[in-house]
C-alpha cells in the first residue's frame, strides 16, 4: 500500500577494457544543437547546449525526456553568479568498458560500460572563470559532475549555493523522506509518497516513477568527499524545477576549497521496473577503484550485541544495577556467538561516558577507558579463544572533536586487541560547533574516521551517517550504516514504531545508496521482556509477522548484519536455524517481483557456493507468488528449505507460527510463495547432498 503521506585486492579487473578517446572539439556549438553523449546501448542519452547564457543539459530514455533543459551553474560568496554568460569552448569524449570484482557485495562482479563527454565552458566576461562538466552515459542512468581546473579567476572560494537543477518532465510520483524539519541531522523518517509537484525539500535516494509507469527515476550522489551532503529542494515555479540544496557549515557557507576541484557526480539511475532498479551499481562505478592493497581482513559477518536490552529497557548503557556492557554479560553473549556460529559480540555502554545526558555531553566520552565492571582485556582474550570478535561502540554524541582526539590511540589499542570492527554514532541535531550533520565539515569528519580506521585494519558500522555515495569501492572496510529508520523504532514508545510497509519502501530508496544495519531478527514480536517504559499496547510490538523478521536477512543487504534479539529470545526456537545459515556476501542478487511501498522477492546467491536464498516481504496485505526456480544449475537437484508465515499468521493478530518445512527442488521447479498480511518467506536453497 502507499507510503503514509521513501585495495585493493582491486581484485581481478576481468573483462574487456576498451577506452577511446575523440580529440577535443574545439569551439563545440555554442547554440543550436549542442552535444550529445548516449550510453552503449543508445537507450538514455544526455544533450547538452547553451540557451540564453546558461549551460543546460537534459535527459532522454528512448528519445521520450525525463529531465527537460536543467540550468547548471554556482553562486560563489562576494562573486556574481556563475550561470549567466557561459559559453561552450570544448569538448572530449571518452568510452570506456570494463569489468571489476568487489572484495564483498551484493554481486561480485560490477561492469564499467559508459561513453562519456567532457564539455568546457567558460564566462563570457571577467573574471572569465571556466570549469567543465564531465558526463556519463550508462546503461543504467547519467552521471555529471563539475571540475573546476586552476585559475587566476577563482583561486580560494566558498559556494554559498550549487544552482544545479533538475527540471522533470512530468509530474512523476515520488518516495522520499524530508530533509528540512526537525532532527536534522537523522534519516529515520517513514516515507512519504506524493506527486513531485507537493513535494517537501527531500533526501537522497529519492525514487520516483514516471506517470505513465514507462520509468523509474532515482536522483542521488556519487564520490561524495570533499563537499555538502546534496539534497534537493522541493519543486519551483513551474512545479517540476527541482534544486539541488547543500547541507551548511556551521556559519552558513556551504562548500570551502580551492581550485583543482572536483563536485560529487550527480547521479540520476533509470529503470523500465522498480524491480531493475537493484542492485543499484551506478554510484559505485563513479567511485575510484580501492586504495587498500590488503583486504584480506574484511569480512562480512553477523553479529548479536548488548544492544536490544538498552532499547527495550532491560539494560542501561550508564552504570548502576542494569548496566549491561558488564564482564560477566559479555561472556554471555560470547558463549551464546561461539556456540551458534555468530563472528561478532557488539557491547554498547562499555565506555565511560554514559552516566548523565549523553546526548548532550559528546565531549566526555572515553573510547579507551572502560567502566570498573568491564574488563576489556579479558574480555578480548576471551573472545578469541571461542573464536569470535568482540565489535567496539564508539558513540560520539557529534562530538567529532573529542573523537577525533582519542581516535589514533582507540583504533590502535582495539587493533593490538583484535578488534577490528567499530559500529559508531552520532546522536546530536548538530556538532557542539553548530555544523550540520551534513555539512562539509562533517563529510570530511566521516572520510577521515575511513581512512583512520582503514589504517588500523578496523571496518566501519556507522549510525546516524553522512549518506553512502559509494565510498565501499574505494575503502572497503567502509562495510555498513544505518541513515534510515531501523528495527529500533519498534522499541520505543511515543515513535509510532515501522509500519508493514516500511521495508518494502526502504528496498527501492535508502538501500539504492548501499548496505544498512537495519538490525533484523528479532523473535520476540511484542516485546513481551520488554519492561520499564509506559508503552502504549498498539506500539509496544513488532510490526511484522516472524517468518518476515527471517525475511528481511535477504531483502536488506548488510554486510554486518546483526542479529538483533536477546539471546535468550532464540533458544529453543527452531526458525533460529535460518539465521545462522543465511549468507552475507552474494556472488549476484536478483529482484523476482517488486512493488514500491507493497512487496519484494529478491534471490541472491552466495559468493563462492552452490546455496540460493530467497526472502520475500509484504505489506499489511497478504499475498501469493509464483516463483520459478529458473536461475538454479539445469541438471543438478536441490533441496529448498522454507520458513514461512504459519497457518493464520497475521503481523497483528497472529505473527509467530513459522512453518518449517523442505522439498526437493530443481531449475524446473516453481515454489508457491504465500505470506501473510504483513508477513513473508525466508527460504534457502542448497544442492542435495
Ligand atoms: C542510535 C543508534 O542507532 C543505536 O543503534 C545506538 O544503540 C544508540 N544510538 C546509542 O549509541
Amino acid at each position: 500500500m502507499d507510503a503514509q503521506i521513501r585495495c585493493i585486492n582491486r581484485s581481478l579487473v576481468a573483462g574487456a577494457v576498451a577506452i577511446t578517446l575523440a580529440a577535443g572539439q574545439s569551439q563545440a556549438q555554442a547554440t543550436g544543437a549542442g552535444l550529445r553523449v548516449e550510453s552503449p546501448n543508445r537507450r538514455n542519452s544526455v544533450l547538452v547546449e547553451i540557451r540564453e547564457g546558461n549551460l543546460r543539459y537534459s535527459v532522454q530514455r528512448d528519445g521520450r525526456p525525463i529531465v527537460l533543459p536543467s540550468r547548471m551553474g554556482f553562486e560563489f560568496g562576494g562573486a556574481k553568479l556563475l550561470r549567466d554568460t557561459l559559453r561552450i569552448v570544448s569538448s572530449t569524449r571518452k568510452s570506456v568498458d570494463e569489468t571489476w570484482t568487489q572484495p564483498w557485495g551484493e554481486v561480485a562482479r560490477v561492469r564499467d560500460n559508459h561513453n562519456e563527454l567532457r564539455v568546457s565552458v567558460a564566462e563570457a566576461g571577467a573574471p572569465g572563470r571556466k570549469f567543465d562538466v564531465v558526463f556519463r552515459a550508462f546503461n543504467d542512468g547519467v552521471a555529471f559532475r563539475y571540475d573546476f581546473p586552476e585559475q587566476a579567476g577563482l583561486r580560494e572560494f566558498q559556494i554559498s549555493e550549487e544552482l544545479t537543477e533538475f527540471t522533470m518532465a512530468d509530474d512523476s510520483r515520488a518516495w522520499w523522506i524530508p530533509s528540512n524539519r526537525s532532527r536534522l541531522d537523522r534519516s529515520e523518517m517513514l516515507y512519504a509518497s506524493s506527486p513531485l509537484s507537493v513535494m517537501d525539500s527531500v533526501q537522497t535516494p529519492i525514487t520516483m516513477e514516471t506517470r505513465d509507469g514507462r520509468t523509474f527515476i532515482v536522483l542521488h550522489e556519487a564520490n561524495l568527499v570533499d563537499y555538502a551532503r546534496m539534497n534537493i529542494k522541493g519543486p519551483w515555479m513551474d512545479n517540476r524545477t527541482l534544486r539541488v540544496a547543500l547541507a551548511p557549515h556551521a556559519d552558513g557557507v556551504k562548500v570551502r576549497g580551492r581550485t583543482p576541484f572536483v563536485t560529487p557526480w550527480r547521479t540520476i539511475q533509470l529503470a523500465d521496473r522498480a524491480a531493475d532498479l537493484v542492485p543499484s551499481v551506478l554510484g559505485l562505478n563513479l567511485n575510484p577503484p580501492s586504495v587498500l592493497t590488503d583486504v584480506s581482513w574484511i569480512k562480512p559477518m553477523k553479529y548479536i550485541g548488548i544492544w536490544w536490552g538498552m532499547h527495550i529497557n532491560t539494560m542501561t548503557w550508564n552504570s548502576g544495577p542494569k548496566h549491561g556492557a558488564t564482564t560477566a554479560n559479555t561472556k554471555r553473549y560470547i558463549d551464546f556467538a561461539a556456540a551458534n556460529g555468530i563472528g561478532g559480540v557488539l557491547v554498547e555502554g562499555w565506555n565511560v561516558g554514559w552516566d548523565g545526558d549523553w546526548i548532550k555531553n559528546g565531549n566526555v566520552f572515553s573510547f579507551t577507558q572502560a567502566y570498573p565492571d568491564y574488563n576489556l582485556k579479558e574480555l578480548t582474550a576471551y573472545a578469541k579463544q571461542k573464536g569470535v570478535k568482540l565489535i567496539a561502540h564508539n558513540e560520539t554524541s557529534g562530538g567529532t572533536v573529542n573523537y577525533e582526539r582519542q581516535m589514533e590511540g582507540a583504533f590502535s589499542l582495539y587493533n593490538s586487541l583484535g578488534i577490528d570492527a567499530i559500529k559508531s554514532g552520532y546522536v546530536a541535531d548538530t556538532t557542539p560547533e553548530g555544523h550540520s550533520h551534513h555539512s562539509q565539515f562533517m563529510v570530511r569528519h566521516y572520510r577521515k574516521v575511513i581512512e583512520t580506521a582503514a589504517k588500523h585494519k578496523i571496518m566501519m558500522d556507522v549510525h546516524e551517517p553522512i549518506h553512502d555515495t559509494g565510498e565501499r569501492r574505494t575503502y572497503p572496510n567502509m562495510m555498513s550504516r544505518e541513515g534510515a529508520r531501523g528495527q529500533e523504532y519498534n522499541a520505543w514508545s511515543g515513535e509510532g514504531g515501522n509500519p508493514p510497509e516500511h521495508e518494502t519502501i526502504l528496498f527501492f530508496t535508502r538501500l539504492l545508496a548501499g548496505p544498512m544495519d537495519f538490525t533484523p531478527g528479532v523473535f520476540d514480536i511484542l516485546i513481551e521482556r520488554g519492561t520499564g517504559r509506559p508503552r502504549r499496547p498498539e506500539e509496544s510490538r513488532i510490526r511484522t509477522t516472524l517468518a518476515k523478521q527471517l525475511a528481511l536477512y535477504v531483502v536488506i543487504y548488510s554486510p554486518l548484519q546483526m542479529a538483533a534479539d536477546l539471546p535468550e529470545n532464540y533458544v529453543g526456537k527452531p526458525a533460529f536455524q535460518f539465521i545462522r545459515d543465511v549468507a552475507l556476501d552474494w556472488e549476484e542478487s536478483r529482484v523476482l517481483e517488486g512493488k514500491i511501498g507493497d512487496y519484494v522477492v529478491v534471490a541472491r546467491k552466495e559468493r563462492n557456493a552452490e546455496n540460493w536464498f530467497i526472502g520475500a516481504i509484504t505489506d499489511e496485505e497478504g499475498r501469493t507468488f509464483d516463483v520459478p526456480l529458473s536461475f538454479l544449475t539445469k541438471g543438478r537437484s536441490y533441496v529448498a528449505e522454507v520458513y514461512a508465515d504459519g497457518p493464520n499468521a497475521h503481523w497483528l493478530t497472529n505473527p509467530l507460527p513459522v512453518a518449517i518445512s523442505s522439498r526437493a527442488v530443481t531449475a524446473g521447479s516453481r515454489l508457491r510463495v504465500v505470506l501473510a498480511p504483513g508477513g513473508g518467506q525466508a527460504i534457502r536453497i542448497r544442492p542435495a547432498r
